[in-house]
């Protein structure tokens, strides 16, 4: 019998942790890891530094093209591209553009997967599927502590408030788009980190995987 390579889909909420859970359980698993919203941040970086619109031929192009080397760009994960991501993926070709270059990756060993839309339709049939969650203070807070350098910032709430709008507004976009929407598997394991520290979510998760192994 031929084993079918273990994949791991880490789907949820933007800004939940999804990245630093599915990278820690590659290392622990010994799997590779996909962060998968790379994808569309190259492609929505490339589309706004060439002047494109999300549903220009040129901008499908650079989905079809995409070259691994640029996945590793510091320019990836500015307001601009936070901001233009979603209508980028929302566009029925560029996600069909990326589906083969995801599949591909995982084919031959396998992989930890964090995105959107792994469990639903990249990787319907992976072993393990966990949808992370948290509600959007907390993940607005959490992403303020790592980037401020002045935990006692008096104009902390304004940031936060601002940072918790953009994420409400990218997960409404998101799920509401008519390909792929951001929503659970039927089979996906729901996992609400509010109260959990990292540590904690990464153990839940191994508890929760060598469950479903067995
Ligand atoms: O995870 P992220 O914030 O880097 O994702 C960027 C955007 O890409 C986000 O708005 C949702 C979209 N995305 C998607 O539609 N499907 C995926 N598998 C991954 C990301």
């Amino acid at each position: 019998m031929i084993n079918k390579p273990l994949i791991i889909a880490i789907d949820g909420l933007s800004g939940v942790g999804k990245g630093t859970l599915a990278r820690s359980l590659a290392d622990r698993l010994g799997l590779p890891y996909l962060d998968t919203g790379i994808l569309y941040r190259v492609v929505t970086r490339k589309m706004l530094d060439s002047g494109l619109k999300p549903d220009d031929a040129d901008t499908i192009k650079i989905a079809e093209n995409l070259d691994e080397k640029d996945w590793q760009r510091s320019d990836l994960r500015t307001p601009k591209v936070d901001r233009a991501v979603s209508q980028v993926a929302a566009q029925i070709p560029i996600r069909r553009a990326l589906l083969d270059m995801q599949r591909r990756f995982a084919a031959k060993k396998g992989a930890v997967m964090d995105g959107r839309d792994i469990g639903t339709v990249i990787f319907p049939s992976a072993q393990v599927k966990l949808f992370i969650t948290a509600s959007s203070r907390i993940r607005a807070e959490r992403r303020w502590l790592q980037y401020t350098d002045n935990p006692q910032d008096p104009t902390r709430e304004d940031q936060i408030d601002k940072i918790e709008s953009d994420l409400i507004a990218r997960d409404e976009a998101d799920s509401k788009r008519a390909v792929a929407p951001l929503r659970p598997a039927e089979d996906a394991i729901i996992l609400q980190t509010d109260k959990l520290s990292a540590e904690a979510v990464l153990e839940e998760a191994l508890t929760i995987i060598k469950k479903r192994l067995k």
